[in-house]
């Protein structure tokens, strides 16, 4: 058996539903890939296996009480959260499932699924009439929308004799869903990637900043990208309207110099993708107190911010192998990105048409040159998420090599 799963770890939440019996092998089935599980059941969760049950075949401790006092001093509900690389819940009852649309915490399975940095999916289990009804639905899009991923549920004879929606999947198949959210077996498994994505916000006083209207929408793409393909990613992001991608390590900052730190903090990487607009000068003072307008216009001294793509793309031994930059241009796109490439030292430069009329900065879809040592190579328009995919599998080809 491969051991597709080696070294993940999985935090497995057991919830009241019949199906619960399959998640006993569902344990089995991540440990024989390699994978380290840890259970926690819901008092409802505990009805139907037994904590022993769960406890043997993950070879570790069961997690049960949110006021536990052992537990918090062991371990404590943040950590517990936290220390996996993804959580499944399985089965997933309508009742967790509103509990989770709607941020209640008020036990420890629900308080963990709010916790939680790391992604999440479900496999629901139910009565077909509770799965088709609008309030589980409605909660299902909900938890979808914020990036929470599900597997099933599939039609069959249901316990309580009926047919219809709302069996849990046998566990290969969330097995299957699990490896695919992991990026297990992926190409780019084994690999650190670095992106960069969102504007910087420089403060000029208390209220008050320069900034850009970067959506941040190309960077998270393509951090998500890079971990579907397996890679250990970590998004480096100024302030954006857009949620934290699950499986990705989300690193929030404001300014050019926060987010030259971050990425240091970040080294060593394979890979670097610096996709953040960046400000490119910052006040050389900021203000403790706001600046009041007392007649006269103040005068704004301005100061080079830190240039985080040719920083990382110096030499030295904390270079990721690959560096790739990407050029927001109006005019001459390929002749001004090719000489970018080379002004920044970094490998690879992904050059886009920014003018008004593309409506690319803050757009959905975007028209690139993927620009190399040896030339340029135009995509047709895509949409951001198609770009971000292809960079990555193009990252990915190039890892392949010898
Ligand atoms: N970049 C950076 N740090 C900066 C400025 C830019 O990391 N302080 C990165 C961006 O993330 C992007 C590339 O450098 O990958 C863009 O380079 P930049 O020189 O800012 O080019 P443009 O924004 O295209 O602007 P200009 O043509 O004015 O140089």
């Amino acid at each position: 058996m491969a051991a597709m799963l080696h070294g993940r770890r999985i935090l497995l939440i057991i919830a009241g539903g019949i199906a619960a019996y399959k998640s006993l092998d569902l344990i089995r089935r991540l440990r024989e890939r390699g994978a380290a599980v840890r259970g926690v059941l819901t008092k409802g969760g505990a009805q139907f296996v037994t904590p022993l049950s769960v406890a043997t075949l993950s070879r570790d401790k069961v997690y049960q009480d949110l006021f536990s006092l052992t537990d918090e001093s062991e371990i404590g509900h943040i950590r517990l959260a936290r220390e996996c690389d993804l959580v499944v819940v399985a089965p997933a009852t309508a009742d967790l499932l509103a509990k989770m649309a709607h941020g209640l915490a008020d036990d420890l399975a629900s308080t963990l699924l709010l916790a939680t940095d790391k992604p999440i999916l479900v496999a629901p289990a139910m009565n077909f009439v509770m799965w088709n009804s609008a309030a589980t639905q409605g909660n299902l899009a909900t938890l979808r929308q914020r990036g929470v991923r599900s597997v099933g549920p599939e039609s069959g004879e249901l316990a309580e004799g009926e047919t219809g929606m709302g069996r849990m999947s046998e566990p290969l198949s969330i097995v299957a869903a699990i490896e695919d959210l992991l990026g297990a077996g992926g190409p780019l498994r084994g690999k650190r990637a670095l992106v960069t994505s969102g504007p910087t916000y420089e403060a000029v006083d208390p209220v008050r900043f320069i900034g850009n209207r970067s959506s941040g929408k190309q960077g998270h793409a393509i951090a998500v990208a890079l971990a579907a393909l397996g890679a250990d990613t970590t998004l480096v992001s100024g302030p954006t309207h857009l949620a934290d991608p699950p499986g990705v390590a989300v690193k929030r900052i404001e300014s050019a110099e926060e987010m030259l730190a971050a990425c240091q903090a970040a080294l060593p990487a394979d890979i670097a993708v610096c996709a953040a607009a960046v400000a490119d000068w910052r006040a050389r003072e900021r203000r403790n107190q706001k600046i009041k307008k007392n007649g006269s216009l103040p005068a704004l001294e301005l100061t080079e911010n830190p240039d985080i793509l040719a920083t990382l793309s110096g030499k030295g031994p904390a270079r990721p192998r690959l560096v790739v930059g990407f050029a927001a241009e109006t005019e001459d796109v390929i002749k001004n990105a090719t000489a970018k490439r080379r002004r920044k030292g970094c490998d690879w430069i992904v050059a886009n048409d920014v003018s008004a009329a593309t409506g690319t900065f803050g757009g959905d879809a975007n028209t690139v040159h993927l620009i190399d040592a040896s030339g340029a190579e135009t995509w047709p328009r895509l949409p951001k998420d198609d770009v971000a995919r292809r960079l990555a599998q193009r990252i990915a080809d190039h890892f392949k090599q010898p």
